[in-house]
């Protein structure tokens, strides 16, 4: 993909997810201009020079970066990653106290240098720290979230297409709510290309039971541990869900992604960031759709509420 014209991504933390960030960027041209920084210099000029050496092999997109902030001037999008990240049997809720701190000093030194930039937060609890980004820098909402259940339903999206035997782009699923142990799949809205997701009916005419849909979803809420278990850090796939995030707002798309902004009145929940299914373009956030949920999916969208409000009065946020 060509990278559009004068875009500059300004990816903040050059661990894992920043840096797989960076690599999906340029190689799906996400934005035209790269930045990676990193407080610890070293890392970051590291990991911009092995990502420099492989931009022959893209398209027009550039790597730059270090140590030193001012190079997130003139970013139209800044993606926030630097934070402690979870370690196994570690909830994402646990490392809210240390990565808000670690926000709070972050987001005016941001500000000062992109002030106009759209802010995604991908450090966890993203929803969290999506509610303290925007308290600390008082932007508006629609220009300042996190990338929430955009893996999730990714993750949703791929189990789905493997069990089904279609292509993952004809699945049209969403997991919302919490980015967490709260989140819940949209069953009443999922699709099999035109096909409401409990009609689908395979060759022999067999369908999807209410049960085996919650073992899926039971798997992917869970999948983030397994990965964690085996090889301490997830990192592609959310790298992968940044760079398309960036895509929709970069490209002006009107993309709709289930990002977590912080939300008005929606379905009675005032003041939280959670998921919901929402257009992304240039301006950030720009329609929180209104979906009709089922009664079963009301209360898991206000039990997820009610987690993240908990975790925002633990924090006085
Ligand atoms: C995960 C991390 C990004 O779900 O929260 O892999």
């Amino acid at each position: 993909m060509t990278a559009t014209e004068n875009s500059r991504l300004a990816i903040i933390g050059a661990g894992a997810v920043g840096s797989s960030l960076a690599y999906a960027s340029l190689i799906r041209g996400s934005a035209r201009e790269v930045v990676l920084y990193d407080i610890d210099a070293s890392r970051a000029e590291a990991e911009v020079l092995d990502l420099a050496h492989g931009t022959p092999f893209v398209g027009s997109s550039t790597i730059e970066g270090g140590g030193d902030l001012d190079a997130v001037s003139g970013a139209n999008v800044v993606v926030i990653t630097a934070g402690a990240k979870q370690h196994p049997g570690q909830s994402r809720l646990d490392l809210a106290a240390t990565n808000v701190g670690i926000l709070r000093d972050l987001m005016p030194r941001l500000l000062d240098r992109a002030p106009d930039a759209i802010y995604v937060l991908v450090t966890n609890p993203c929803d969290v720290l999506a509610v303290a980004a925007q308290r600390v820098s008082g932007l508006d909402a629609a220009r300042v979230f996190s990338s929430g259940t955009v893996l999730d339903s990714s993750r949703l999206r791929w189990r789905l297409a493997e069990r089904l035997g279609v292509a993952a782009s004809s699945v049209h699923a969403m997991i919302v709510g919490e980015h967490g142990d709260s989140e819940f799949a949209l069953w009443s809205q999922a699709r099999i290309g035109p096909v409401p997701i409990r009609e689908w009916a395979d060759d022999a005419g067999s369908r999807l039971s209410v049960g085996e849909l919650d073992t899926l979803a039971e798997e992917v809420k869970n999948a983030a541990y397994a990965v964690i278990a085996g090889k301490g850090a997830t990192n592609y796939a959310i790298g992968l869900s940044g760079a398309r995030i960036v895509e929709a707002i970069v490209g002006d798309e009107g993309a709709i992604l289930p990002v977590s902004s912080v939300l008005t009145d929606y379905h009675g929940v005032s003041g939280v960031a959670l998921s919901v299914p929402s257009v992304v373009n240039a301006q950030g956030v720009a329609q929180v759709i209104d979906v009709p949920f089922s009664a079963e999916e009301e209360r898991a969208f206000h039990h997820s509420a009610e987690t993240i409000q908990g975790s925002l009065e633990a924090l006085d946020l």
